[in-house]
C-alpha cells in the first residue's frame, strides 16, 4: 500500500512534533504493509510551506529508516490566493514528487465561485488536482453538485480512510460510504498527524473496503492509483462514477441534498482572490 497523505515531517506543521515520533509513525505504517509514504506538510496561513526544511527533514527521516519504507515529498495544499499564485509560477513545485498530482484542500468555511477558475489555472500549469477528504468538509457535503462539477473537469478524490468507519463522525462516515459505493473515490490515505488521535493506519481502511467492495477496489484505492500518483502516470482504468453525469440534481440521500443556489458566501470582488481569479 501507498499512503499519499501523511504529516510525517516533524516540526513543520501540526503533524509529528519530533524525529522520534516521525520514525515511530513510519515504522508503524511499514508494519501494516505500507511501502511508500508521501509526506504532505501543510501550505496554509498557519503553516507556511518551507521547501528546503521539508527536504532536509525528510532526508533525515529516510536515512534513519533505511530501506524499510520509501518517502516522497508533496504538500497539503490549501487553496488560497497566495498559494495558487505561487504554484502557477512554480509549476509542479507542490505536487507529489514534483510529478503533477496535487493534494488540494478547500476551506471548510466557504468556497467562492472563483475557485472553479483557479482549479482550471492549476490544471493549465500541469497539475492534476486531488480533492482531499471532501467528506470532512461541511461546505462540500452540502454542495454535491459543485464537487461533481470539479470531478467532471478532471479533479480526483481522496478520502481519509478512517472516515469510512466513523472516526470523523457520522456525517463523514455516511458521506464517504456514499462516495465509495458510487465509485467517486480514487485514493484512500491516512492524513496521519501522530500515533494516537490521527494514527497512520491504512490497513484497517483497506480491510473495510475489501469487505464492503472486494479486494480489487481496495487495491485500486490503496495501491494502484497511489502508485500512478507517485510516478506521475495516468490512473489505470477506473469504474464509472455512478450518478456523476446526472442531468438533474444529485442526491445521495435526504441528508446530502445540494444546498440551495446562492447559499455560499462569495468573496468581495475587490479582494486579492477576486482580482486574481475572477473570470
Ligand atoms: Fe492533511
Amino acid at each position: 500500500m501507498i499512503d499519499i497523505h501523511h504529516h510525517l515531517i516533524y516540526g513543520v506543521d501540526d503533524g509529528s512534533p519530533d524525529l522520534e515520533t516521525s520514525l515511530a509513525m513510519a515504522r508503524e505504517a511499514a508494519s501494516e504493509g505500507v511501502t511508500h509514504i508521501v509526506c504532505t506538510p501543510h501550505a496554509s496561513d498557519a503553516h507556511p510551506y518551507r521547501t528546503s526544511v521539508n527536504w532536509e527533514r525528510m532526508n533525515e527521516i529516510q536515512a534513519a529508516l533505511g530501506d524499510s519504507i520509501h518517502l516522497l515529498l508533496a504538500c497539503d495544499f490549501h487553496l488560497n490566493a497566495e498559494n495558487i499564485l505561487d504554484a502557477i509560477e512554480n509549476p509542479l513545485r507542490y505536487s507529489i514528487d514534483g510529478k503533477g498530482y496535487l493534494l488540494v484542500e478547500f476551506s471548510d468555511l466557504a468556497i467562492p465561485p472563483q475557485l472553479d477558475s483557479a482549479l482550471g489555472r492549476l490544471r493549465a500549469a500541469g497539475y492534476t488536482c486531488i480533492l482531499t477528504h471532501p467528506e470532512r468538509n461541511p461546505v462540500i457535503v452540502r454542495n454535491l453538485e459543485r464537487m461533481a462539477e470539479w470531478m467532471r473537469s478532471g479533479c480526483l478524490v481522496q478520502v481519509t480512510g478512517s472516515s469510512l468507519y466513523g472516526r470523523f463522525g457520522r456525517t463523514a462516515e455516511t458521506f464517504s460510504n456514499h462516495l465509495l459505493d458510487r465509485n467517486w473515490i480514487h485514493f484512500l490515505a491516512t492524513d496521519a498527524h501522530n500515533l494516537t488521535s490521527r494514527p497512520p493506519h491504512l490497513r484497517k481502511a483497506y480491510d473495510y473496503v475489501a469487505n464492503r467492495c472486494g479486494t480489487e477496489t481496495a487495491d485500486r484505492l490503496c495501491t494502484h492509483n497511489p502508485l500512478a500518483a507517485i510516478t506521475g502516470l495516468k490512473l489505470p482504468p477506473q469504474p464509472e462514477p455512478i450518478g456523476l453525469d446526472s442531468s438533474g440534481p444529485i442526491h445521495f440521500s435526504d441528508g446530502f441534498k445540494p444546498a440551495a443556489p446562492g447559499k455560499q458566501t462569495p468573496r468581495k470582488t475587490g479582494s486579492l482572490f477576486g482580482k486574481l481569479f475572477s473570470r
